[in-house]
């Protein structure tokens, strides 16, 4: 059939409006996956998606494709339902190192497949590369060993998965194509799917600090990947939650591994208190999805079991060890990874905080030396900062906001500008933003769906 496909037949098709069928998108899929289709009629067929939209056909379809166009995963064998949790980006988002490891005590397997730091937002391969010895790069033959004995590994992607995402996703970040919620949907969910999930549990984050701010936006893009992972028969939950300051008290690359031991020792220090919240009921869901509890509320119950038995922690070590990580760093937390130089950034004026712009500090952390300039630069472990106010706390003049962490003086100045803009104090006091906003699963997505659907 694709033998009579002309890419430039299906670009006019879609710049036009219609839908594309079947065969035509796997020969697009199939044309980025093998290099035989030239970056121009690509871009040019994405830039069409971007404007034009996909039916929910379509982006079945497209999702699939993506998903095939590589290895694939199978956990057949392994005695466990496997579940994972998915978040859209935020700053100081470390709710995998917790998630995880909790999912993991509760009888279930998370074979979770991370990346890197990606705009303002951190990444959890460079956190955990910050713990000596850490082995994100296994072969997925070492990641199922892995997971045998822990229920839980951590990598980054191999090159054989969904080789099809990583040609388009470079194409949409030179060709302008990135926030798209049809493009985000297949490339998230054909990288889960391809992971062989029984269910999945997505943290569609919204707010200042989110790659999609409008929260009709984000509901829109929740749905979509709830109906996708419901087509392809693994059980998904959208949960859309605050990103409009950073998660918890940490941002950067060690200090979220510190916070997270901490966590996980059954630390409650009070600016930790979101981040576990966040945490126990995503892993609530993942636990209720993969069948260990019968509702998601019981399921969060149990989540709150294996954090203060301290099994979420022994497996979570247990992990790291497995991965060639030092155990013994975990257990140092600050200590291990001193920053060179600290500075406390302070308030101006006294009143309340009222509002922050949240992309501003993840750009804050980034050039601190948490992030990189160009892709492949190594990035520092001991990069970061600490908050140690919440949206709405009352604020004196002088009073130290954030200490921020850098290896090199010069990289002070441009995140103390960010955040003079990031961070206002106003006069009259303000209510702490609602951390969870909706739950979008396959019982009420229909109606997110039809809001904003577009032909
Ligand atoms: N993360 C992805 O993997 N793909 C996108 O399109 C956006 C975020």
């Amino acid at each position: 059939m694709s033998g009579t496909l002309h890419a430039v037949d299906l670009i006019r098709k879609k710049r036009d409006g219609e839908e594309l069928n079947g065969d035509e998108i796997r020969f697009l899929v199939e044309g980025a996956s093998r290099e035989t289709i030239p970056e121009e009629q690509l871009s040019a067929w994405l830039m069409a998606v971007f404007l034009r939209g996909l039916s929910l056909g379509e982006l079945d379809t497209l999702t699939t494709a993506m998903r095939f166009s590589g290895e694939v995963l199978d956990h057949a064998g392994l005695g466990r339902k496997t579940v994972d949790k998915h978040s859209t980006g935020g700053v100081g988002d470390k709710t995998s190192f917790l998630v995880a490891p909790i999912a993991a005590a509760a009888g279930l397997a998370d074979p979770m497949i991370s990346g890197r730091a990606l705009g303002h937002t951190g990444g959890t391969l460079d956190k955990l590369e910050s713990i000596p010895g850490y082995r994100t790069d296994l072969s997925l033959a070492e990641m199922r060993k892995v997971v045998e004995q822990c229920g839980v590994s951590i990598v980054g992607q191999t090159k054989d998965l969904v080789p099809a995402d990583r040609k388009l996703y470079s194409l949409r970040d030179r060709t302008a194509t990135v926030e798209n919620p049809y493009l985000i949907c297949a490339s998230i969910m054909s990288k889960k799917l391809a992971a062989g999930l029984d269910a999945l549990v997505i943290d569609v984050k919204t707010g200042s600090g989110a790659f999609l701010r409008d929260e009709e936006d984000a509901q829109y893009l929740a749905a979509l990947m709830v109906e996708t992972g419901e087509r392809a028969g693994t059980r998904t939950v959208a949960v859309l939650t605050d990103m409009s300051q950073p998660l918890g008290r940490f941002a950067g690359n060690w200090v979220e591994i510190v916070e997270s031991m901490e966590l996980l020792r059954g630390g409650r220090d009070p600016l930790s208190e979101d981040l576990r919240e966040v945490s126990l009921i995503l892993a609530g869901w993942m636990i209720y999805l993969g069948g260990k509890a019968r509702s998601a509320e019981a399921g969060r119950s149990a989540a709150e079991e294996k954090l203060s038995d301290g099994s979420a922690l022994e497996i979570f070590r247990e992990m790291v060890a497995a991965q060639g990580g030092d155990v013994k760093a975990l257990d140092a937390g600050m200590e291990f990874h001193r920053p060179k130089y600290r500075r406390e950034f302070r308030a101006m004026r006294s009143g309340y905080f009222v509002a922050a712009d949240c992309t501003k500090v993840g750009w804050a952390v980034q050039r601190l030396g948490a992030g990189r300039e160009r892709a492949g630069e190594p990035v520092e472990a001991n990069a970061g900062l600490e908050m140690h106010v919440k949206l709405g706390a009352k604020i004196e003049a002088g009073q130290p906001l954030a200490t921020l962490f850098t290896e090199d003086e010069a990289r002070f100045a441009e995140p103390e500008q960010l955040l003079g803009k990031a961070l206002t104090i106003g006069d009259a006091p303000t209510a702490a933003p609602r951390l969870i906003r909706e739950i979008i699963s396959v019982g009420n997505k229909n109606s997110f769906l039809k809001r904003q659907r577009r032909s």
